[in-house]
């Protein structure tokens, strides 16, 4: 009996409203966007494809916020995505005023929902939804790294010629230049990934996988959408199944791996409380060193939002 909003009806929006449709677990889907009917329109769109692909999720299109009254979790991505030649850094000042006079909406009509931000630059919209929502931390976190372990697992994929299913991997950091893949916790089907390919072509994989926004920016002329997409829906499959998945995803420390009042990547169980559980890894000091310069770069950010 569950209700999902996702608001931006752009790429990610739809995308994540599209993949969490067919997952058939949701019983309504709201989709939200200031834009005329845009959102009308692809929740029509998405509703149509229902008898085609068998699901019963229920799925409408809005720009009144009494439509997300009780949303159990709303999926953030409204906002303006980057165009060729711009750092997530520079969406600040639009998508931070963006992402908190929505969540101001969302909370004037749903009491306690879960919060998932993808809005970028991503920790630092995590941070102002935080703010703005007043909710407790566990509520409010960040799609990242489920999308930048995507991109690296299927950058080894592509080099061992194995199938991506059995690439198990992790990330630490910021939802930027500055993420720290860590080659020491990734596997293929529980083989070291250091055993299997030479240091040069990981740490060319690590740093296509830093790129990797940026590479497909390039390619298209603005963000990625489908791995993004999946990626918010199978957050949002973890809490509504209360899985106790284990995902790398934007929250805030308090304290954990030396960190305090920033928001970066760790992983966490997700489950029906959003994050049940941080989970700290027992880093090397060059693991560690790379996560404070990460923190640090997030946090710079952090303080230009404070001033905004
Ligand atoms: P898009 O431009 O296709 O869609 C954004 C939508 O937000 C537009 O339809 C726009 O009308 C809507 N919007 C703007 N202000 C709004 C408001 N106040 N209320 C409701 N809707 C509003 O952009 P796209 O590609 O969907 O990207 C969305 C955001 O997600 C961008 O900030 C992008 O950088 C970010 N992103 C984050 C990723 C991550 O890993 N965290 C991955 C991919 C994108
Ligand atoms: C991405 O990593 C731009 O954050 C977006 O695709």
């Amino acid at each position: 009996m569950s209700k999902v909003t996702v608001i931006g009806a752009g790429n990610v929006g739809a995308t994540v409203a599209n993949v969490l449709a067919h997952k058939d677990l949701v019983k309504e889907i709201v989709l939200v966007d200031i834009v005329g009917d845009l959102a009308k329109g692809k929740a029509l769109d998405t509703w149509q494809q229902s008898p085609i692909d068998h699901y019963s999720t229920s799925i409408i299109g809005t720009n009144d916020y009494r439509d997300t009254k009780n949303s159990d979790i709303v999926v953030i991505t409204a906002g303006i995505p980057r165009k060729p030649g711009m750092s997530r850094d520079d969406l600040i000042t639009t998508n931070a005023n963006i992402v908190t006079s929505v969540v101001k909406s969302i909370m004037e009509y749903s009491k306690n929902p879960i919060i998932i931000i993808v809005s970028n630059p991503l920790d630092v919209m995590t941070y102002a939804a935080y703010k703005a929502s007043g909710l407790k931390r566990n509520r409010v976190f960040g799609m990242a790294g489920i999308l930048d372990t995507a991109r690296y697992r299927a950058f080894l994929a592509t080099e061992l010629k194995v199938s991506p299913k059995d690439i198990q991997a992790l990330l630490l950091g910021g939802h930027g230049d500055t993420m720290v893949p860590l080659p020491r916790y990734t596997t293929v089907a529980g083989i070291p990934v250091t055993d299997l390919v030479s240091k040069q072509k990981l740490d060319a994989i690590v740093e296509r996988t830093k790129g990797g926004g940026g590479e497909l920016v390039k390619l298209m002329g603005t963000s990625a959408w489908y791995a993004p997409g999946a990626a918010a829906a199978q957050m949002v499959e973890a809490i509504l199944k209360d899985e106790n998945r284990v995902f790398p995803v934007c929250a805030k420390l308090d304290g954990e791996y030396g960190l305090k009042d920033v928001f970066v990547g760790v992983p966490v169980k997700l489950g029906k409380n959003g994050i049940e559980k941080m989970i700290q890894l027992k880093l090397n000091n060059q693991e560690q060193k790379l996560l404070q310069d990460s923190a640090s770069a997030v946090k710079e950010v952090m303080n230009v939002f404070d001033k905004i």
